[in-house]
């Protein structure tokens, strides 16, 4: 019987290319998005029956329990996975903080992925599997880029968070890891000029964009029983970031 994953930020770029290498593998993936894009559509007909969508704004983390596991994956579905990929970047130097951005982002980024492990985790926990839970966070929490402290923080609390997730449920086989990429070439970081990117590429051994593909290969190793003796870890999938 095929595995089930719950994939976030699943209408393009990383989350995307997560859900086509799980697909490829014989997974079947729930994704969530607010917007229901072509390619995601493409991908749904390649893979009819194995691939189902639930457009659900993940700004309301008080929402999501009602709208992601009574009305999408309920406890008739016994869940394998979770991947926390979806993320807004709020970046703007610190002495622009605004509080109401700044929380915005949080509920993304930080408050909705805790919410839904705690129900991911109850699923698993009902269905007595050994689950595996892997989040996305960024290479910005490890070495830090000017205007990214705020984006960064919120990745930095998801690490905390799943490190000590995989201490407190080991010892019913579930697991919890991070995979930290370097700069991707997605619409999170269009805005860079051509200048920013040659600075940020520059601090990577490989001196390129970090390769989406790698860093969904890597998420579904972490799925996978290959990993059944990974958890509590951070993988870098950065290029080799200086
Ligand atoms: N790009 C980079 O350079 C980079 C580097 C390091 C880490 N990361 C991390 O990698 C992950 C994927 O980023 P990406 O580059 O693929 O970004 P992206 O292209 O901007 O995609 C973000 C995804 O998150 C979804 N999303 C955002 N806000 C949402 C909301 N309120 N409700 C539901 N879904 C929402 C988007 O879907 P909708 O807009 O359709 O809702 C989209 O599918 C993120 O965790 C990001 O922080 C990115």
């Amino acid at each position: 019987m095929s595995k089930n994953i719950l994939v976030t930020g699943c209408s393009r770029g990383v989350g995307l290319e997560i859900c086509r290498v799980l697909l490829r593998e014989g997974y079947n993936v729930y994704g969530i998005a607010r917007s229901y894009t072509d390619e995601f559509k493409v991908l749904e007909q390649e893979y009819i029956g194995h691939l189902f969508f639930k457009s659900i704004d993940l700004a309301d983390s008080g929402g999501v329990r009602k709208s992601v596991f009574k009305e999408f994956v309920t406890n008739d579905i016994l869940l394998d996975g979770y991947v926390n990929n979806a993320a807004v970047a709020y970046d703007d130097i610190v002495t622009n903080l605004n509080i109401d951005r700044l929380k915005a982002m949080y509920e993304v980024n930080v408050f909705t992925p805790m919410v839904i492990t705690k129900y991911a985790i109850r699923n698993m926990l009902l269905h007595k599997t050994r689950g595996s839970i892997v989040h996305i966070s960024s290479i910005s929490v490890h070495t830090g880029y000017k205007g990214l402290a705020m984006y960064a923080s919120s990745k930095g609390a998801i690490e905390a968070f799943s490190k000590d997730t995989a201490r407190e449920w080991g010892q019913l086989g579930i697991r919890s890891n991070v995979v930290v990429p370097g700069f991707m070439a997605t619409a999170m970081s269009a805005s860079l000029t051509e200048e920013q990117r040659a600075k940020i590429y520059a601090r990577t051994s490989l001196k390129a964009a970090t390769n989406v593909g790698s860093v969904a290969e890597t998420v579904a190793f972490l799925l996978s029983d290959k990993a059944c003796s990974i958890t509590g870890q951070n993988v870098y999938v950065d290029n080799g970031t200086i």
